[in-house]
């Protein structure tokens, strides 16, 4: 049995005194998410104070938004894998949708992001999907596996050994319309089934997180899917009651 798992994507928003209150009305019911692993992060400027505001919070951890696909040196503005993990995040977003659009992050260059962070002991979490046109031309299959392979094709076969993979349509997220539990379920197979060719056992464990448009209503008939592990919230993510009524109804999914 795969232990869910719930992440917090904030993406660029709050300010320190926002960022402060989510992380103390979250960490106030970390004792009722029982079976479930927390994850939020914050951008990176407040992984400091949200390592120390969660120090001694259990089932909560950090994670970072992204890290560079360089290590140290001179790389103004990036902020390295390793740094991450000094700051305290246990698990790093690799590829979201946003990097791969907005700032024109290839395959290949996630790849190397996904190395980075198991090299420097955290958990990548490789969020993979399609566009609309993408998914009416029928390619989601096609694009989902090709954004896994590329990672195989840097990190070898066992690359997903200590991963998460999280399946975020593009066409889902912020949208406000999910995916169906029907779809997701679909796509997660499809990544398992890949993943099982090079490596039948941490296909077994790997935890394949959806993304898009989670709330708090449509969260439990997803996490009942037999392939889906969790969930990885973006605007739920900043209100605080949202997201523990998100990371509740992992708990019912794991009972
Ligand atoms: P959303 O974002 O929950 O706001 O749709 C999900 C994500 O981008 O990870």
């Amino acid at each position: 049995m795969r232990r869910p798992l719930v992440m917090g994507n904030w993406k660029m928003n709050g300010r320190r005194h926002v960022a402060q209150s989510l992380l103390s009305a979250v960490a106030a019911e970390a004792t009722t998410f029982s079976g479930v692993d927390v994850v939020v992060c914050p951008p990176h400027c407040y992984l400091g104070l949200a390592a120390e505001q969660l120090g001694d919070c259990a089932g909560i951890v950090c994670g970072a938004q992204d890290v560079s696909a360089y290590g140290d040196g001179a790389y103004t503005g990036e902020v390295s894998a390793d740094m991450a993990r000094d700051m305290g995040c246990e698990f790093a977003i690799i590829g979201h949708s946003e990097r791969r659009t907005l700032f024109g992050e290839t395959d290949g260059v996630v790849a190397q992001k996904f190395a980075r962070a198991l090299a420097a002991d955290m958990t990548p979490v490789l969020c993979v999907g399609e566009t609309a046109e993408e998914r009416d031309a029928e390619r989601t299959r096609e694009v989902v596996l090709r954004q896994i392979g590329a990672v195989f094709a840097v990190c070898g076969a066992n690359a997903f050994d200590r991963a998460v993979v999280a399946y975020e349509p593009v066409w889902a997220i912020g949208s406000g319309r999910a995916a169906s539990p029907d779809e997701a379920q679909a796509v997660h197979r499809d990544i398992r089934d890949a993943v099982a060719q090079q490596n039948p056992e941490a296909a077994a464990s790997l935890r394949i997180l959806y993304g898009g448009s989670v709330k708090a209503q449509n969260a439990r008939e997803l996490f009942a899917r037999a392939d889906i592990d969790g969930g990885l919230i973006g605007g739920a993510s900043l209100v605080a009651g949202d997201f523990v009524g998100i990371c509740r109804a992992a708990c019912s999914a794991s009972a």
